[in-house]
């Protein structure tokens, strides 16, 4: 079989903002980046995820551009940005970036040209109405934020479409020469060496929200012919689509492998957290099972927390109510009705088993694993600032001032540090977990290794085990004559479970992970103990 490299990376998601600064200024840039590859390469991560580092007013985090051929000033210039490719190359680490096409920022000069002059060939690259439908509010992407998606723009004379933030336009997607310019940005940045695009808003470039009459032909076409581009210029290439979909939705984004090859899974990761509030397997094997078959060229990209809240908008209400009661009772812990704004280990009460736990069904479920900066080392959260930004704070890599993420005064910073409580840097930091053997970072190094060592889970086909145990989730991966089984304990009691799969004959287990020095298993798979959130990992040699 092929390589695709995607089905067995390990991949990183930071934003270099917030990284490590290497000037003192307060805000993370390339150049500090690329001091800390060596850092990241031992962590054993493969693939790096940038968040947007273009020029940028910033409303949005960066997903507003001004400018799609640069590097934001503040993180340092496209020179420096090939120096990090090329030492990010060194080291084996590959580099996706964020493609945000599905607007502009409002300072935009498409938009400014569009906005200032009726006749410019500008104003067609945005949506335009003189009397917009209104959208319901249930529909809105920031409620509370944000009250419609179409604002009227004095200097047009007429309405566009945001369906995001008011500054940011939606670019008209079915047009012909703003496809032209999507080709042009995606085939500057393949040429100076990323191995693909995390495609922002993905379901928002296809599906035709706000837009009367909608050239549905173009629409659809658009997917494929990304696809085609990026495979004629970069063969290894991947697209990754953020696209939180109901399940009869997912294959308009595979399509016959001729579309997409990753996507996020948000619907594994909303019945995960379904199934840690519980303490219920079943949830979890459940959201496994609504994600349709896939092209064999096409993974999942696994997530427990990313930038922005933990939406759990595809489960019911009452769902959604019980993951809260469990992991954010506090109405300043959620945000839009719908979602969480915490880092996972405040959300496990920083039970370090627990999170132990997490992060080995993270690594272990089928698809490809996504880690975000700090999740190493157990970062928190700062629920004092506003909205999603609660889980966006620098980078905290020693005891010494800011963390050591920069030597500028505190008030410089590009987001605050946490400096107090039992996630402040004083505590949770890179130095002190590097030199301790039991830290998270280092259980965090060997889980990466072993993961890697099991293309498996990856590349595999996956199977749920049955237990006699509600509370333990137990799957099955195999892949050209190897398999691995996985068993996960997500309750907080011990327990010793029997797997009653009859379909499931392996023979001689050989443990490779656990969170704990158990007896050997002696030869079948009958009364395998667990400790209270247990987890244990083991190769086996035959599957009948
Ligand atoms: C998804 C990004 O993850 C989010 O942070 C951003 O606000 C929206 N897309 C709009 O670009």
């Amino acid at each position: 079989m092929k390589h695709f490299w995607y089905k067995n990376a390990i991949i990183y998601s930071l934003d270099v903002e917030t990284f490590m600064d290497s000037d003192g200024d307060g805000i993370g840039d390339f150049a500090g980046l690329t001091n800390r590859l060596d850092y990241l390469s031992g962590l054993g991560i493969t693939c790096l995820w940038l968040l947007p580092f273009y020029p940028s007013p910033n409303r949005d985090n960066g997903y507003d551009v001004m400018d799609y051929y640069s590097v934001d000033p503040r993180l340092g210039t496209l020179g420096d940005f090939v120096e990090f490719m090329h030492e990010a190359k060194e080291r084996g680490i590959r580099v996706i970036i964020d493609l945000v096409v599905n607007h502009t920022s409002d300072q935009h000069p498409w938009f400014q040209a569009a906005r200032s002059d009726k006749n410019s060939k500008y104003r067609d690259y945005y949506v335009w109405s003189e009397n917009p439908p209104e959208k319901p509010q249930a529909e809105l992407i920031f409620p509370g934020e944000q009250d419609s998606i179409w604002e009227y723009d004095e200097q047009a004379g007429a309405y566009y479409l945001h369906n995001f933030y008011k500054e940011q336009p939606d670019l008209n997607i079915s047009n012909p020469a703003v496809r032209e310019e999507i080709w042009k940005i995606m085939g500057f940045w393949l040429e100076l060496g990323v191995s693909g695009f995390r495609i922002d808003a993905a379901p928002y470039l296809i599906e035709p929200y706000g837009i009367d009459n909608p050239d549905m032909k173009q629409l659809c076409s658009f997917l494929p012919q990304m696809r085609e581009f990026v495979a004629e210029r970069r063969g290894d290439a991947i697209l990754l689509a953020e696209a939180n979909v109901a399940p009869d939705k997912i294959p308009v984004y595979f399509g016959n492998g001729d579309r997409m090859q990753m996507l996020f899974s948000f619907l594994l990761n909303q019945h995960l957290f379904l199934g840690l509030a519980r303490k219920e397997a079943a949830s979890i094997s459940e959201g496994l099972k609504l994600l349709p078959e896939i092209p064999h060229t096409g993974e999942w990209l696994n997530f427990i927390r990313h930038h922005d809240e933990l939406t759990l908008d595809q489960l019911s209400e009452d769902e959604r109510k019980e993951i809260f009661a469990a992991f954010a009772p506090e109405e300043n812990m959620q945000i839009y009705g719908r979602g969480i704004r915490r880092r996972l280990p405040p959300m496990l009460g920083g039970d370090p088993r627990y999170v132990k736990l997490v992060y080995s069904l993270l690594l272990s479920l089928p698809g490809t694993p996504l880690l975000r900066y700090g999740d190493e080392i157990g970062m928190g959260d700062d629920l004092s600032l506003e909205g999603r930004t609660s889980v966006r704070t620098v980078m905290q890599w020693s005891g010494e001032k800011n963390g050591g993420f920069s030597t500028a005064p505190q008030e410089a910073l590009a987001q605050p540090i946490i400096s107090k409580g039992e996630y402040g840097y004083e505590r949770v930091n890179v130095i002190d977990q590097q030199r301790d053997p039991n830290s998270l970072l280092n259980w965090m190094e060997r889980l990466i290794r072993t993961r890697k060592q099991y293309p498996e889970f990856g590349k595999g086909k996956w199977r749920i085990l049955e237990t006699d145990h509600s509370s333990v989730f137990a799957h099955c991966c195999e892949w050209e004559n190897r398999a691995i089984i996985a068993l996960h304990n997500l309750a907080d009691q011990a327990c010793t479970v029997t797997i009653k799969s009859n379909d499931c004959k392996m023979k001689h287990p050989i443990e490779v992970l656990a969170d704990h020095e158990y007896e050997p298993l002696d030869g079948d798979l009958n009364s395998i103990q667990l400790e209270a959130y247990g987890y244990r990992w083991f190769r086996v040699s035959s599957v009948g």
